[in-house]
């Protein structure tokens, strides 16, 4: 949500600004912008929508200078436009943010009054007005921030830059992650390590409160009280640097293709022959007597399958909950709840206010991909998910690796509590390690998908239909359809569809029906049936021989046969090839899918 870089180089840092801000662009694509200080004069640039406008803007009207910031943004105040568009500038201030300013209608009329009108619609343009009001009354450049930030309630993530200097930046972060870097001549600033990975190799993330004043010989980082403090310095993992699509026309496609590999990296990290071990911190579920699960979107979809997991396994009630309702619900909490909070980025405003909430009245475990994020460093234990970065805006790798890590401490859990007995354990443990050969396979039915998204291209509605822990897989089925193809999709539990939606039913809705041979298969088929008797057209993905004659589907994918219990990894795959190559059929945006951005650093 947001990408923000900044930059005092020893070079013109226009087109080193452009290439991060690239690499920061699934952060938010609706405008972007940069400034600069050259010969002590500010200016600017921005263009609205991707950034390629911005780029050919910058063919035309070059901007020169050794000190820069850029922003890609993310719509929330204001319409995307160029005058919405980041960095705003107020007289000898530019800054960009990434966040939301709580309190920016009040400063407004209070700026408005004292002569201080803005231009845009924009939170942001009141950070930069309120910085100059301050810097009009005297105030040096740091003074005036320090005293802007006193002013601003809600979640930032700041970078300033200044008329007249070309050898300052400053930096702050209350709500929204933000990191710093420096080479010993030069300074930088970004959203995470991806912005910086390239031209730094170690980085500091600032932490809640802090801010950061930057120059070309070394930086000062103040917390929120004002005092001068020290932050540890992580190494960029080398991976970082890697934002490449790696052979593959979208990102999305590239990190579908990773999941056999990143999801046997997932295994053998948390296990030890038969024997998962969590190493980065113990859970004793003996002592839990409720799981609360906490996530947004996708993340919440695999809470939804894990649910079916560890109540099977481990015989422990077990409740799912977006993270948006979770807070404002205040459900009751006790010691001997273990809340689990699922997030890829592990930055998502409403999943972090809920463990805010939950914090120091449950126990409080993370799965998390950015082991860095604010989640992770909340969490009494955070576990990762190891599945590299995720670029395509549409979840996918991260879900099945989410869904790795959580069927790992469901049989964790089972064995904890009893539930499970060393030799049902060991047998799940080899059906799991098969997990990425499998996953190999099913992305072997690409081609078979491909055809049946043409037809689906066509389709104004689509539904999604599962059975027990395949019934999350259709809802995340419908989430990956409609978010980049713009068709509408819904998913329901089978046994739901004629309680209502049946009446959806015609030739013209295709049926997405996800359902692996369990012991719950022929009743799946009766509700096929259904369907069928009433014109619509069935696609069943599922496994085993003459699927085609035995089911009369209108098209089948014959997926191969995995243990029915952690079915939903494997046929997460053809959910997600379905949507990409209906995207592709469609001619959207896989990647960069309209109205969305990855990351939600905004409530
Ligand atoms: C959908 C998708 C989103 C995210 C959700 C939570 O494909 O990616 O629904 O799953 O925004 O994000 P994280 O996992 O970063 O908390």
């Amino acid at each position: 949500m947001c990408g923000i870089v900044g930059i005092l180089g020893t070079y013109e840092v226009s087109p080193v600004i452009l290439e991060a801000l690239r690499r920061l662009e699934y952060r938010g694509y609706d405008s972007a912008g940069i400034a600069t200080v050259s010969d002590g004069q500010l200016d600017r640039r921005r263009a609205v929508g991707k950034l390629v406008n911005l780029s050919d803007h910058l063919v035309h009207q070059p901007l020169p200078g050794r000190s820069g910031i850029g922003h890609t943004r993310w719509a929330t105040h204001g319409k995307p436009t160029e005058t919405n568009a980041h960095p705003h500038r107020a007289g000898p201030v530019a800054v960009v943010h990434n966040g939301i300013i709580e309190n920016f209608a009040e400063l407004r009329s209070e700026l408005t009054a004292r002569n201080y009108g803005a231009e845009s619609e924009t939170d942001t343009e009141t950070i930069a007005l309120l910085c100059q009001s301050f810097l009009d009354g005297g105030a040096t450049p740091v003074e005036a921030v320090q005293r802007t930030l006193a002013r601003l309630e809600g979640a930032f993530a700041l970078v300033f830059l200044f008329d007249g200097q070309s050898d300052l930046m400053i930096a702050a972060r209350k709500g929204s992650p933000l990191a710093i870097a420096h080479n010993g001549t030069e300074a930088f600033v970004g959203s995470d390590a991806i912005a910086l990975a390239p031209l730094a190799d170690r980085l500091i993330y600032l932490e809640e409160g802090d801010w950061a004043v930057l120059s070309r010989e070394g930086f000062t980082i103040f917390d929120e009280a004002g005092a001068e403090v020290d932050r540890p310095e992580t190494r960029i993992a080398e991976a970082a640097g890697r934002v490449d699509k790696g052979g593959h026309r979208h990102f999305m496609a590239k990190e579908i293709h990773e999941q056999p590999a990143v999801i046997d990296a997932c295994l053998s990290h948390y296990l030890d022959g038969d024997t998962v071990r969590l190493r980065e911190g113990e859970i004793d579920f003996s002592g839990v007597d409720r799981i609360v699960m906490v996530a947004c979107g996708t993340a919440s979809y695999a809470c939804h399958v894990a649910k079916y997991w560890f109540e099977q396994i481990a015989r422990v009630p077990v409740e799912v909950d977006v993270a948006s309702e979770f807070r404002y619900r205040e459900p009751p909490l006790s010691d001997r709840t273990l809340a689990i909070f699922v997030s890829q980025s592990g930055e998502t405003a409403d999943t972090l206010a809920a463990l805010r909430y939950a914090s120091g009245k449950a126990q409080i475990l993370s799965i998390v991909n950015v082991d860095t994020s604010s989640i992770a460093r909340e969490s009494d234990v955070a576990l990762p998910i190891l599945a590299g970065v995720e670029i395509g805006v549409a979840s996918t790798k991260a879900f099945t690796c989410q869904l790795t890590v959580l069927a790992l401490l469901a049989l964790k859990a089972g064995a904890d509590r009893g539930t499970l007995t060393a030799e049902d354990g060991k047998a799940h443990v080899e059906a799991l390690r098969k997990m990425p050969a499998l996953v190999s396979q099913a992305l072997a039915v690409e081609d078979r998908i491909e055809d049946i998204a043409r037809s689906l291209a066509e389709a104004r509605d689509v539904l999604f239909l599962g059975r027990g822990a395949m019934y999350p897989l259709a809802l995340e089925g419908a989430l990956k359809l409609k978010e980049i193809s713009y068709i509408h999709a819904e998913g329901y539990a089978s046994g739901e569809l004629k309680h209502g939606p049946i009446a959806l039913v015609d030739e013209s809705v295709p049926i997405i029906v996800l359902a692996p041979r369990d012991h719950l298969f022929g009743k799946t088929v009766s509700n096929m049936q259904e369907v069928m008797a009433r014109g619509g057209r069935v696609v069943l993905i599922s496994d085993g021989d003459g699927l085609a004659a035995e089911s009369a589907a209108w098209r089948t994918v014959e997926m191969p046969r995995a243990p029915a219990i952690w079915a939903p990894i494997l046929y997460a795959v053809p959910a997600q090839m379905l949507a990409y190559h209906t995207a592709i059929a469609k001619g959207t945006d896989a990647d960069q899918p309209r109205n969305l951005a990855k990351s939600v650093t905004v409530e």
